[in-house]
């Protein structure tokens, strides 16, 4: 039994913004060589959102930052901190997290981009919570912002497919009794770092003629290696962070996983002995996400009404990088 500690950050308010316009995996049949019928039964998804031309990853954030502050009922100058998490930021500098701080009136925010990938919310959530136990911030803001409709490479079926665009928020605030962070596990794996990248557009291999016409600027992906690897890695790093508050995967009620691949999110749930309806799913609707996407689901696994008072709620997400880990929160 968790006993509950006044001390504690705990999350005040969540909030998430995808584009209007939706791809669906018909509209993909007309453009490449797949079918509705692949994608479906191969990775779960159905849809996903697509950002307007002129929308960029800090059009997304505000956009979820706005709600999740409405949610928490707080002045914007409360926040502390703000943690951008996004593989394709507005710009190489300044950080998308300064930009949004703008766009929201964060105006007492230390403000600064996290690179974890698809695992950047939850390495984000992690970091402020770690910054905020040290230092006299008392309110901080994550957000996952992801625009994968111009990182993908729209030729490749082997990667356009499963991603799509969005951008979710968290607020967490220190003092709070329930919704508590009570546990965390976190690892990286460079060797790994070769499986799923952008290979130019940085100091590697800057942008010319050669690498736009080679395609080097969009997502490579050795895709079974790295399903392997996600789903070994997530279920590891949820018992890992769970036996550090001597809970073990029964006391589960709601696992969040990163929401890449319908599959690998059932071997997961085989793996931890979970029921199915233990696992909040929502990539049908908008494909990977990346750092998006454990902010989206959480935030509809509230409003669905799927969490209550008391639960043991699990975040667990993969990414490049390597990266992974896993967040125990009691609700
Ligand atoms: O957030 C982290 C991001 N990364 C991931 O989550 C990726 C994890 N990996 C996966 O989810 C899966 O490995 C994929 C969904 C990417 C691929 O599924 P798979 O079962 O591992 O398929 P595969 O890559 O082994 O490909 C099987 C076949 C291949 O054809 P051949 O070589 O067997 O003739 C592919 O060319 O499926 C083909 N294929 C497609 N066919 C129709 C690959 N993509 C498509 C497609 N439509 N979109």
């Amino acid at each position: 039994m968790i006993k509950e500690n006044s001390n504690k950050i705990g999350i005040i308010g969540t909030g998430f913004y995808v584009p209007e316009k939706i791809l669906t995996n018909f509209d993909l049949e007309k453009k490449l060589n797949t079918t509705d019928e692949w994608i479906k039964t191969r990775t779960g998804i159905e849809e996903r959102r697509i950002a307007d031309e002129k929308e960029a990853a800090s059009d997304l954030a505000a956009k979820a930052g706005a709600k999740a502050l409405k949610d928490a009922d707080i002045n914007p100058k409360e926040i502390d901190l703000l943690i951008i998490a996004t593989h394709f930021p507005d710009h190489y500098f300044p950080s998308t997290a300064c930009i949004t701080q703008h766009k929201l009136g964060l105006e007492n925010a230390v403000c600064f981009d996290l690179s974890a990938a698809c695992s950047g919310s939850i390495y984000s959530l992690f970091v402020a919570e770690s910054i905020m136990k040290n230092s006299n911030y008392n309110t901080a803001m994550i957000i996952g912002t992801e625009i994968f409709s111009r990182t993908v490479d729209w030729k490749d079926r082997n990667t356009c497919v499963l991603f799509g665009d969005g951008a979710g928020a968290i607020i967490i605030k220190k003092g709070q009794k329930g919704k508590n962070i009570i546990s965390f596990d976190f690892g990286s794996d460079g060797s790994g770092s070769d499986l799923l990248k952008i290979p130019a557009g940085g100091s590697r291999l800057p942008a010319t003629k050669k690498t736009i016409k080679q395609r080097q600027h969009y997502i490579k992906m050795e895709g079974r290696k790295v399903y392997k690897f996600a789903t070994k890695r997530m279920v590891e790093s949820v018992i890992k962070a769970l036996n550090k508050v001597d809970l073990t995967r029964k006391d589960i009620d709601l696992l969040i996983p990163h929401q890449a691949n319908l599959r690998i999110l059932k071997a997961v749930a085989k793996k931890l002995h979970l029921p199915i309806k233990k696992i909040m799913i929502n990539l049908e609707k908008y494909g990977n996400t990346s750092a998006a996407s454990i902010p989206i689901a959480l935030d509809e696994a509230i409003t669905q009404g799927k969490i209550k008072k008391g639960d043991i709620v699990v975040l667990t997400a993969f990414g490049a990088g390597l990266t992974w880990g896993a967040i125990v929160i009691c609700w």
